[in-house]
């Protein structure tokens, strides 16, 4: 609870998007984009960017959190929530969501930032199972990692093709409004969480 921001002077929950997509035209920065779109008043989403994170490596942690993961972890822990949009590689989550989330869940540096974090989770892929089985993953790993995982609605989208135009950006009304109702949720829970009563 204790990493749970009180309300920032300007009356805005900071919310800390990571899209699990280093690809130029991913269509979960599409969805990122459709998030900030839909966001209700009171949310302000920005992305913190994992490209630059070097692979995990105990080896170097040890001396001493690199500077990508040293901004991560101060972006994580000056937000009030969390938003994962994650692809789906092999019915799992990206290597690079891996990483960043293996980083930040350490407890050396800033600490372990996830902890007691309200975080919401959606995900756009190319079949019809539309990331099911990679929000599956992070459903068993985000609860052991003491965040709070807002349990519904859930968005699944898939497949992409069909959702998004060349530019990926989002096409599907149906999906905007669910996600308008997840990130409303979302502000809700997050509030909830920071009384303490979650
Ligand atoms: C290594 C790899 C594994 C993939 N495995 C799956 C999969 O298991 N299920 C799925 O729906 N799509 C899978 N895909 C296709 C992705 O859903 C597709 O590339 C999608 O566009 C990735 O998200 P992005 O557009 O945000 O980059 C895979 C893609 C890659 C590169």
């Amino acid at each position: 609870m204790d990493q749970v921001n009180d309300l920032n002077a300007d009356g805005i929950y900071e919310v800390a998007a990571i899209v699990g997509s280093l690809r130029r035209a991913s269509f979960n920065r599409g969805l990122l984009r459709a998030a900030i779109e839909v966001q209700p008043d009171g949310m302000r989403i920005t992305e913190a960017p994992i490209g630059e994170l070097p692979l995990f490596n105990e080896d170097v942690e040890g001396e001493g959190d690199p500077v990508p993961v040293q901004e991560l972890k101060a972006r994580i822990l000056a937000s009030d929530a969390v938003l994962l949009i994650t692809p789906e590689y092999n019915q799992s989550i990206s290597g690079v969501l891996k990483n960043a989330i293996d980083w930040a869940s350490r407890s050396y540096g800033a600490g372990q930032v996830l902890a007691g974090k309200p975080v919401a989770i959606l995900g756009a892929s190319a079949t019809p199972y539309g990331t099911s089985r990679a929000q599956l993953e992070l459903r068993r790993i985000l609860p052991y990692l003491s965040m709070y995982l807002l349990p519904k609605p859930e968005i699944y989208v898939g497949p992409a093709s069909q959702h998004f135009d060349e530019q990926s950006n989002l096409t599907d009304e149906q999906i905007r409004q669910r996600l308008r109702e997840q990130l409303a949720k979302l502000l809700d829970w997050t509030k909830l969480v920071a009384s303490g009563a979650a």
